[in-house]
């Protein structure tokens, strides 16, 4: 009889590259981890991300958005395979679809997301080149709980880096995304501890 696996199980949402992913994948690799990567879902057929589950022996599968009439038919059918797979939580990386409130909901507090941008600046897509744009000095990554609105919910961690004069948005990303990688694994490990407890807007990191 093989003891059972008792660590968080998590289930990634990505449409490309897949990098949170796979910083995921290497942090439930170290003894110790309480958290483990169980199911990898995407949009995108050809997603590095799905690449990436495979080659850790993780299910990968492809929802293709042109079999489902329309968004709640979708995330209906994401819900069900998030639920068949028994996850304990949903963590978005890169998942280029805005979940409707009806799967928020039936995740509820259990869906994290990372965004590069210190929030609530710089919401939405491209947010390191809104930051260029700015001109701000101090620029950052998050990781957030997923409430019904767009990269709103309730912040769990935050890393920042500074800008350069001459940082363009490949530098600029390139070092916001070395701290996603920190941050996003340290999130799902200090939830999968039960020390993120949500307080209305706010998250009690203990
Ligand atoms: C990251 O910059 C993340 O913050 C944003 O989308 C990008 C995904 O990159 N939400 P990857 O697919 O994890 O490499």
């Amino acid at each position: 009889m093989t003891r059972e696996d008792i660590r968080l199980r998590v289930g990634v949402l990505g449409s490309g590259r897949g990098s949170n992913l796979q910083a995921l994948l290497d942090a439930a690799a170290r003894p110790g981890y309480p958290a483990r990567v169980v199911v990898v879902v995407s949009d995108k057929e050809r997603a590095q991300a799905l690449e990436r589950a495979r080659a850790h022996g993780v299910a990968a599968v492809w929802l293709n958005p042109k079999d489902f009439g329309d968004r709640a038919t979708y995330d209906a059918a994401l819900g069900r395979l998030l639920a068949e797979h028994r996850v304990g939580l949903v963590c978005l990386a890169g998942f280029m679809r805005i979940l409707t409130p009806e799967l928020v909901r039936a995740f509820a507090g259990r869906v994290l997301n990372i965004h590069p941008s210190l929030l609530p600046a710089f919401p939405g897509l491209h947010a390191q080149r809104q930051a260029l744009d700015y001109g701000v000095k101090v620029a950052g990554a998050t990781v957030h709980f997923v409430d019904e609105g767009v990269d709103t919910g309730p912040i769990a961690l935050q890393a920042s880096v500074p800008v350069q004069p001459d940082d363009t948005e490949e530098s600029l990303s390139a070092r916001i995304l070395a701290v996603e990688h920190r941050i996003y694994p340290e999130a799902v490990r200090l939830f999968a501890e039960g020390r993120l407890r949500l307080a209305g807007r706010k998250v009690i990191v203990r």
